[in-house]
């Protein structure tokens, strides 16, 4: 008998992880790799976020400290939400985990039971199926095609709906293509569940400031007020303050989804770290105005790499509203020959090939549920871009 669970085997290990940790390994042997797989900006941590945790340390914040979150973030929290997004949050309804990640697993193994449905649109962040069949339920995938800008229709997701069905997740920006909801597309969602009062939605805003060409972004619970109380909007420093080691993500929702959630933290990792939270307040409550600048810098590199692998035979790429993804069509490369005489059949040889033969690592599209794509993640210098295009041009180039 095997030691291993049998729920083990329904899921697999983090694709986008294990890209990233095998582009590592390829440059530690020596590989000339540029790795365009991981999901964290290349900025710092801003200085005062880093001063905050210091001062932490040397003021003794390093004891246990309430489960999901010490009162002084949950105010920041509860501050950001009403000057950012236009949400009442009582902190009694906020919680704080380890990450967007944590935040995303509790909530849904304080709520699946076995059979119940989760709405997955597609392309999806590869978290989400599998902690959904973690929990005992069953993920539901609704296709969001290419045509439409890789967003959720609103017919799509009413057809998806049963009467198992628990959650809907949206990601907007989202990973991994950058699609952000306008106000009107959230507003055509919102109208499909108000028709269905017992569907729950989580809002993974956690790509909420890196958005584009003046798009404005909005959250669904402000968009129709009344889902508020069947909604969590969850969101992170990870992104937004370049604090993707601090892990510390949070959400808002209802008070019994909020205790729900501490009783399964309570049982497991207890409080997020003490040192990591006080950095958190710092950066919740302190200046927002770098961020316009990293914005300007990522929306520069999203415009050079989509310009770039368009001019790719066989690749075609979608200009998105947000986040730091594209997440390029290589329908064109498939059924083409390597030089060394390998077919690409889908976009795992598409990368393989890429990796093995120009020392680029990009991630796979079957890992977020839609073929034949890859993701790549441009927060990257510019030059370490630059170099990776044209590498990814000479290799589509010598495809026959
Ligand atoms: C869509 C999405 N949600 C949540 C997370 C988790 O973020 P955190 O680092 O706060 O756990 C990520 C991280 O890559 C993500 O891409």
């Amino acid at each position: 008998m095997s030691v291993l669970a049998e729920r083990l085997s329904a899921i697999k290990p983090s694709p986008t992880i294990a890209v990233s940790n095998l582009a590592r390994e390829l440059k530690a042997a020596g590989r000339d790799v540029i790795g365009l797989g991981a999901g964290e900006p290349d900025f710092d941590t801003p200085d005062h976020v880093k001063q905050a945790a210091i001062e932490a340390i040397h003021a003794g914040d390093t004891k246990y400290t309430a489960v999901d979150g010490t009162p002084v973030l949950k105010e920041a929290v509860v501050e950001k939400f009403k000057r950012e997004n236009g949400l009442d949050y009582r902190p009694d309804e906020i919680t704080v985990g380890a990450g967007g990640k944590q935040v995303i697993y509790n909530a849904l193994m304080a709520t699946v039971d076995p059979g119940d449905e989760v709405i997955i649109p597609a392309p999806y962040w590869v978290s989400y199926p599998d902690m959904t069949l973690l929990a005992g339920g069953k993920p539901v995938i609704v296709t969001c095609p290419e045509q439409t800008g890789f967003k959720l229709r609103a017919e799509d997701l009413e057809d998806a709906i049963t009467d198992r069905t628990k959650w809907l997740i949206l990601n907007s920006p989202n990973n991994p293509t950058g699609a952000a909801l306008s106000r009107d597309e959230l507003r055509a969602i919102a109208d499909v569940l108000l028709r269905h009062p017992k569907v729950w939605v989580i809002s993974d805003d956690i790509y909420e400031h890196l958005v584009y060409d003046g798009f404005e972004f909005n959250t669904i619970a402000a968009v129709e007020p009344s889902l508020k109380d069947r909604c969590l909007t969850m969101n992170g420093v990870a992104k937004a303050y370049a604090m993707t080691g601090w892990r510390i993500g949070y959400a808002g929702g209802p008070t019994a989804l909020i205790k729900a959630i501490a009783k399964v933290q309570s049982q497991s990792t207890s409080n997020p770290c003490s040192i990591s939270q006080a950095a958190a307040v710092a950066a919740l409550n302190g200046p927002m105005d770098f961020m316009a600048e990293r914005a300007a810098t990522f929306k520069a590199r999203r415009d050079k790499v989509a310009g770039y692998l368009n001019q790719a035979p066989g690749l075609r790429c979608h200009t998105p509203e947000g986040a730091f993804y594209v997440y390029p069509s290589c329908a064109g490369a498939i059924g083409k020959t390597t030089p060394d005489g390998q077919t690409i059949a889908n976009s795992e040889d598409f990368c393989r090939y890429l990796l093995e033969g120009e020392g680029v690592a990009c991630v796979h599209g079957t890992a977020f549920g839609m073929d034949p794509y890859f993701r790549i993640s441009y927060a990257t210098s510019t030059e370490a871009l630059e170099d990776a295009c044209a590498r990814i041009i000479r290799a589509c180039e010598k495809l026959g």
